[in-house]
């Protein structure tokens, strides 16, 4: 994730920690600071457990810190579409266990000193073709077979819209960033380790019969287990991550209404996607408004969609201003749902949590919790409907061969398509893909007229990077790993940076180079 300013980073800034300088060594070693590392650091700290834990930028800094902070199990049409691809049972296994987490996060709030504006809503999903009407009624006849307390309406509450709506009562809405920094405090006071800055190499090796870890930068980590908390792991072990999975891309503004806000969340069950929920904002009673999903790295330039969501906003509920814009970055599976367990045949002490799309607060929190199950060796029934390994029970077959083939068709179009702009004409904040000595060459020109050259050869698998011009950064359309102006990794699966170019497209040293 890009370094964008998130309302939620900017009114709550998580505390600082250093980067780790010497070798550690933890009963757990956590790779990843946002909401499934920081709650399970927290639980198992709280065991007398040794934690410890490795971000690769800075705490919360990442999805966590861009979500829209919906605490809520109606996770878009996922329950009529679980039951369809497996059985009705998963789907009532699914909800029970985003409740208890919804639950779990409700009373964790309650207990916090100083509270993270936890609010209790009601949750809709609104539809108005008739095609997603229909999606959507089914949705509400699995929520009867499920005994959720559902509730048709005919009109969702929402001026301006005209569709029905699924409501769910009992959900919440919170400040994400104001929560975490709550865990944070607990882990530390329970003797936790925090470590910033520390990005962890794609290896893993082993000493003594422990797992070993490596930061890029130098210092060794061992540990009874390793948990990959990471949006994507930081390791893959044969577990062919990248092959099923694909990162999405989608937009947040903070609107501040003309009309007023009638309360409760919203998502759209049509396309293009619609979600919106309460904040109050300085005092001011403002609106999320979030949307436009697409695969990173392609489609339209970030600010064709924040023009789509503002439209829709304008026409929705007006606006007077948008203090605050930023975009965040999901990873979707083949079937929807998460990969949370051991990593892969083979490493029974290296685990991971991943693949939560857009619901990663009780998906995320429900990672944590089944986590700590498991390496406590505590029987949870939830292991079995996400585990990594189900890929090889019931693989989707049709859907990885589709993935591959836009990986495949992405890496070749990168390769072949030339970009046509000159570095020297780019305009200030501008960034593009251009010709440098005769070859292609990703540049950016900042605020200040320097110039920011680099490879955009992808350091993971070489797919050709694209510019992002919201949040400024080189996106991969394969697996998504995000790289800022001057390379450097802000998310994975790529560890190592972009190459830096000098002017005459020759590589830079490792001393960060800027141009005017
Ligand atoms: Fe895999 Fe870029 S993230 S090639």
């Amino acid at each position: 994730m890009s370094d964008q300013m998130t309302y939620w980073t900017a009114s709550a800034p998580p505390p600082e920690f250093p980067q780790l300088r010497q070798h550690e060594d933890a009963d757990y070693a956590i790779v990843g600071g946002g909401i499934v590392g920081l709650t399970l650091a927290c639980l198992l700290a709280e065991q007398g457990q040794q934690v410890v834990v490795l971000e690769g930028n800075r705490v919360l800094h990442g999805t966590t810190g861009h979500s829209t902070a919906k605490v809520t199990v109606q996770h878009d049409l996922i329950y009529s579409e679980l039951a369809a691809h497996f059985n009705i049972e998963n789907a009532r296994l699914y909800y029970e266990t985003q409740d208890a987490a919804l639950q779990f996060m409700r009373r964790t709030a309650a207990a916090m000193p100083g509270g993270c504006e936890w609010s209790d809503e009601d949750a809709y999903l609104y539809a108005s073709s008739a095609s997603a009407t229909t999606k959507l009624m089914k949705e509400f006849e699995t929520y009867q077979q499920l005994g959720m307390p559902g509730q048709w309406l005919e009109e969702v509450p929402l001026p301006g819209l005209a569709a029905s709506a699924l409501k769910l009562p009992g959900q919440a809405q919170f400040h994400p960033v104001r929560y975490l920094n709550g865990l944070i405090a607990r882990i530390v006071q329970a003797g936790g380790r925090i470590y910033e800055q520390t990005r962890i190499d794609a290896k893993l090796e082993h000493r003594g019969g422990r797992p070993l870890i490596r930061a890029l930068h130098g210092p060794e980590i061992t540990a009874r287990q390793v948990i990959a908390c990471s949006q994507y792991p930081f390791y893959d072990g044969g577990g062919f991550y990248f092959a099923r999975m694909h990162p999405a891309h989608s937009y947040i503004m903070a609107v501040q209404p003309e009309q007023p806000f009638p309360g409760g969340m919203y998502l759209s069950v049509d396309e293009p996607k619609r979600s919106l929920r309460a904040v109050t904002i300085d005092g001011q009673p403002m609106v999320l408004v979030a949307g436009e999903s697409h695969q990173t790295g392609q489609g339209d330039p970030a600010s064709v969609h924040f023009a789509n969501l503002e439209r829709f906003a304008t026409q929705t509920l007006g606006v007077r201003q948008i203090p605050y814009r930023w975009s965040a970055q999901d990873w979707q599976t083949l079937d929807k749902l998460p990969y949370i367990g051991p990593l892969s045949p083979g490493h029974p002490d290296v685990w991971v949590a991943t693949g939560l799309r857009k619901w990663g607060m009780t998906g995320g929190t429900a990672a944590a919790l089944l986590l700590r199950d498991l390496l406590l060796g505590v029987e949870n029934r939830y292991a079995t409907l996400v585990t990594p390994a189900r890929f090889g029970i019931d693989p989707d077959l049709k859907a990885l061969v589709k993935e591959n083939a836009d990986v495949a068709k992405h890496l070749l179009a990168g390769k072949l398509t030339f970009p046509d702009r000159d570095p020297g004409h780019l305009r200030r904040q501008e960034g593009a893909a251009v010709v440098l000595a005769g070859k292609r060459a990703g540049a950016y020109r900042d605020a200040g007229g320097q110039l920011h050259l680099v490879d955009t050869t992808c350091t993971h698998m070489g797919c050709e990077c694209a510019w992002n011009d919201g949040a400024r950064t080189w996106d991969c359309p394969c697996h998504g790993s995000r790289f800022d102006a001057d390379g450097q990794v802000l998310s994975g699966p790529a560890v190592k940076p972009l190459r830096r170019l000098l002017p005459g497209g020759e590589p830079a040293d490792a001393t960060p180079v800027t141009f005017t």
